[in-house]
């Protein structure tokens, strides 16, 4: 189902917890929302599903206007964060409720649910009673039992919040499969950016009721619109005066201008590692935190603290040690502008063999 929002806009009181919201959703996709606690994402849902009405703006399914429709006519799925079974009914039930009301004959919920519980990994399960799953199973059935009555729109929020990381990374990939496999429109709410980066087709950063940026997740890293989704995604470090860097000291002339330095924009060396030793700064080793894969190291440069990773190939460090430091490129941004400048000292690096 195509979903179309326009210029959606809800108070609370006196209170402007979503503010003229419009996005676009292609049938089939699955899209992330992220954004801080109190931006608004759950009102953005509970209003797609017709448990809250909006002050102004309009909701569309397939290109019809649904805003007065009721949320049982809205062919809509919801998981939460807890979503609470039906404590005292089992696996099937709880999976068949939902078909039950609508008064489906017997046999062809028998046949819905048998799907849904192949579909989500239950087999063999049916006759269990919630507390007789583990977390993990449990939202399981509570996919099965929001997918039983074939919704168009599958409304996720925070469905994994409760799980611990490593089910919860299986139950990434899980979803991910299924969304695929049932090919429905979904929109899938997290606080986790891994987990909004590895299961959206596209995210939708929204912050204090807006939305700040729209784009597939290398679009919104590579490119941020706002010096908000800058800091929001992906870890970064940011240096008030940009021109406190060597090789950005000539950036924005009578403006302040600011800079935001991603830890892929940092090498790190001994002196001779560097041609241009003019273009780099003196670093003294703050941290260093181990990561499984590499070594995650926070490096004092003039007061400032920058961050950045290490291949645990790479000689290893010590915290301390002196070390040279070259920023060859930062995301800047102003009160009216926001660019990517590369450092205009440094020689161009080596060319990536592939
Ligand atoms: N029924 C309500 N009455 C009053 N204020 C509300 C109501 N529902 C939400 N709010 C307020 O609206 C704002 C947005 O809330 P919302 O639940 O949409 O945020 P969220 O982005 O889902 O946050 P979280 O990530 O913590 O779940 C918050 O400041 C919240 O306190
Ligand atoms: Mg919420």
């Amino acid at each position: 189902m195509h979903v179309q929002v326009r210029d959606l806009s809800k108070h609370f009181g006196s209170f402007h917890a979503v503010k003229n919201v419009s996005f676009d959703i292609e049938k089939g996709h699955l899209i992330g929302l992220l954004g801080p606690s109190g931006g608004g994402k759950t009102s953005i849902l509970r209003m797609l599903a017709g448990l809250e009405s909006p002050d102004s703006g309009q909701i569309s399914f397939h290109g019809r206007v649904v805003n007065d429709i009721p949320p049982q006519e809205r062919g809509i799925g919801f998981v939460f964060q807890n979503y609470a079974l039906f404590k005292h009914m089992t696996v099937y039930d709880n999976i068949a409720f939902g078909l039950k009301v609508k008064k489906v004959p017997k046999s062809k919920i028998k046949d819905k649910v048998m799907e849904l519980v192949e579909l989500t990994g239950l087999s063999g399960f049916e006759r269990r009673y919630p507390h007789q799953l583990s977390g993990g199973q449990r939202q399981r059935v509570a996919f099965a039992r929001a997918l039983a009555p074939e919704p168009q729109l599958l409304l996720l929020d925070e469905p994994f919040a409760a799980i611990d990381a490593k089910i919860r990374q299986e139950l990434r990939s899980w979803l991910r499969d299924l969304i695929e496999r049932v090919g429905i429109t979904s929109i899938f709410v997290t606080h986790d950016q891994d987990e909004a980066i590895e299961v959206a087709d596209e995210i939708m950063i929204i912050n204090e009721g807006r939305v700040e940026q729209k784009g597939t997740p290398w679009d919104i890293y590579k490119e941020p619109s706002t010096p908000f989704v800058a800091t929001f995604i992906g870890e970064s470090t940011m240096v008030e005066d940009a021109s406190a860097l060597k090789g950005f000291d000539a950036v924005g002339s009578g403006t302040q201008t600011r800079a935001l330095i991603r830890p892929e924009y940092i090498e790190i060396g001994r002196d001779g590692d560097f041609p241009i030793l003019s273009a780099t700064e003196k670093g003294i080793v703050r941290h260093m935190h181990f990561r499984g894969s590499e070594w995650l190291i926070e490096i004092e440069v003039g007061g400032h603290k920058l961050v950045t990773y290490r291949s645990l190939e790479k000689e290893t460090l010590q915290v301390g040690q002196e070390v040279r430091v070259l920023v060859h490129r930062a995301y800047l941004f102003n009160d009216t502008d926001n660019w990517i400048e590369e450092n205009r000292l440094k020689v161009d690096p080596m060319p990536i063999i592939i």
